[in-house]
């Protein structure tokens, strides 16, 4: 890692949208931090495509959040953005739903945000200056059949978003959420091709979104020119949901 405008984490950061938007902070001159979980192959494939580095973490593990942002900081340099993508998807009724599938979804990608926030903002706040973006869902906004736990994880992070923002603003750290919509991704594609199907045709624009459209996005707000934005909900979902 060479770049020179301070490092960049991005959780979930070596697949789908995690993976344009390593390939997006590493085009903006950013040393990036790719965490991923458990798919070694395609942490070496991002690796190799994009110069980012890769950190094998389980980002629902407080502990390990905290060695991983100290291990970051100590040998690579001050973490100037954090993208907390993470995400597990465990849908099903809730009449059906485990409650393994209800704590997993609600740990990977909302505790998750607390982990990695937690272990990346004092030293933010104490350099008075900071990037955290955290990708939501437009099926927190709206709600979705069959993902009670999914849609409440991404719907906490909507306030986990905007309670950090107040906390952090005085000290140079914009806190912002984006929202996306059906993203063209390795997510997506384990749904029934008819439901998705069915939802595609919900769609205003006609198409699912791609992963280097939220990525643009996290591009903009992670650089010095988006400071005024904070605490911001944006969605980017095809028309499917007007926030
Ligand atoms: N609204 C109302 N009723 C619905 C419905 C809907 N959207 N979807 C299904 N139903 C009804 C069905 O008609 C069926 O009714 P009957 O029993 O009377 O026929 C009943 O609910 C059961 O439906 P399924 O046969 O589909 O039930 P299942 O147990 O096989 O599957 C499910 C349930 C897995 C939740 C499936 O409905 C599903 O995949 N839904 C979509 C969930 C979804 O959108 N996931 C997004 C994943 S990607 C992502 O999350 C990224 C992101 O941020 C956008």
């Amino acid at each position: 890692m060479n770049a020179d405008r301070g490092v960049a984490v991005v959780t979930g950061g070596t697949r789908g949208i995690g993976l344009e938007i390593t390939r997006a902070l590493r085009a903006d001159g950013f040393d990036v931090a790719a965490v991923f979980h458990g798919n070694e192959d395609a942490a070496r494939m991002c690796e190799r495509d994009t110069g980012a580095r890769t950190f094998k973490t389980d980002v629902a593990d407080f502990a390990g959040c905290q060695a991983l942002c100290e291990d970051i900081e100590k040998n690579f340099g001050p973490v100037r953005v954090l993208v907390n993508n993470a995400g597990i998807t465990r849908d099903g009724v809730l009449h059906k739903m485990t409650e393994e599938n209800w704590h997993a979804v609600i740990e990977t990608n909302l505790t998750s945000c607390f982990n990695m926030c937690r272990a990346v903002i004092t030293a933010m706040r104490d350099r008075g200056y900071g990037r955290i973006v955290n990708i939501g869902s437009i099926n927190g906004q709206k709600g979705q059949f069959g993902q009670t736990n999914y849609a409440a994880a991404k719907a906490g992070m909507i306030g986990f978003t905007k309670a950090l923002a107040l906390e952090s603003a005085a000290k140079g750290i914009t806190v912002n959420i984006i929202c996306p919509g059906y993203i063209a991704t390795d997510m997506t594609s384990a749904m029934k091709q008819e439901v998705l199907d069915s939802i595609v045709r919900q769609i205003p624009v006609a198409r699912m979104g791609r992963p280097d459209e939220i990525a643009a996005i996290v591009s903009f707000l992670a650089s010095e020119k988006a400071a005024f934005i904070t605490g911001a909900t944006i969605t980017a979902n095809g028309g499917q949901y007007m926030a």
